[in-house]
């Protein structure tokens, strides 16, 4: 499967999906890696695997729907099956997302449905939860909602700061991420048309 991997940042979901593909038993391959901001980590690391890399600065589109439009674009170029969303800090407009549903995958640092949106290590500690983690999830047109695909618990610890939870939750990231790459990519688990993950029993 031709996977297509969208960033902003360090990349380090990026480099768990790298490393991933590179198995032998993987059913994903990596064609491309899109940044929205020019410069980042992400890119050099795409680099470093050979991956091709493509800059869509969403600065210099006057629109969403433009900016997703190239997004679009290049994915097709590429001839990519499965979008992996790893730290890619925009909202995709609707029409994206409905063009590209149960292909389109996003990390999201908490268990969902608690704390959508951005800073979720920040609400957990706030809550006063005992456990938080990671989900993968389909992405929907919903923010942070879409159907859950995995999810794996981190225990949070007295004294925990944004920052060391942050780093425990990447640590299960880096775990959750790549396993829910491959259930996709290699047909073990897909979407049906009514929105529910289904899981073959025989892969
Ligand atoms: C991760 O914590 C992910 O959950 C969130 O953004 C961060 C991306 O980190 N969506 P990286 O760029 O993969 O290191």
């Amino acid at each position: 499967t031709k996977v297509g991997v969208l960033i902003s940042g360090t990349g380090t979901n990026l480099q768990a999906l790298i490393d991933q593909a590179k198995r032998p038993s993987s059913c994903a391959e990596i064609v491309v890696v899109i940044s929205n901001k020019p410069g980042v980590q992400g890119l050099k690391r795409a680099a470093l695997a050979g991956i091709q890399t493509r800059v869509v600065d969403h600065k210099l589109y006057g629109s969403r729907a433009e900016f997703d439009g190239t997004i679009d674009r290049v994915l097709e170029e590429f001839g990519v099956e499965l979008v992996c969303l790893a730290g890619f800090m925009r909202i995709l407009t609707g029409s994206f997302v409905k063009k590209w549903n149960s292909k389109l995958l996003n990390i999201h640092p908490s268990l969902l449905p608690s704390f959508k949106g951005v800073n979720a290590q920040k609400q957990a500690l706030q809550a006063g939860v005992r456990v938080s983690g990671c989900t993968v999830h389909f992405v929907a047109e919903e923010v942070d909602a879409g159907a859950i695909i995995v999810q794996e618990a981190v225990p949070v610890l007295s004294g925990d700061t944004e920052e060391s939870l942050a780093d425990r939750i990447k640590e299960a990231e880096h775990r959750a991420f790549p396993a829910a790459m491959e259930l996709v990519a290699s047909g073990a688990i897909h979407l049906s048309e009514d929105g529910r993950v289904i899981r073959r029993s025989n892969l």
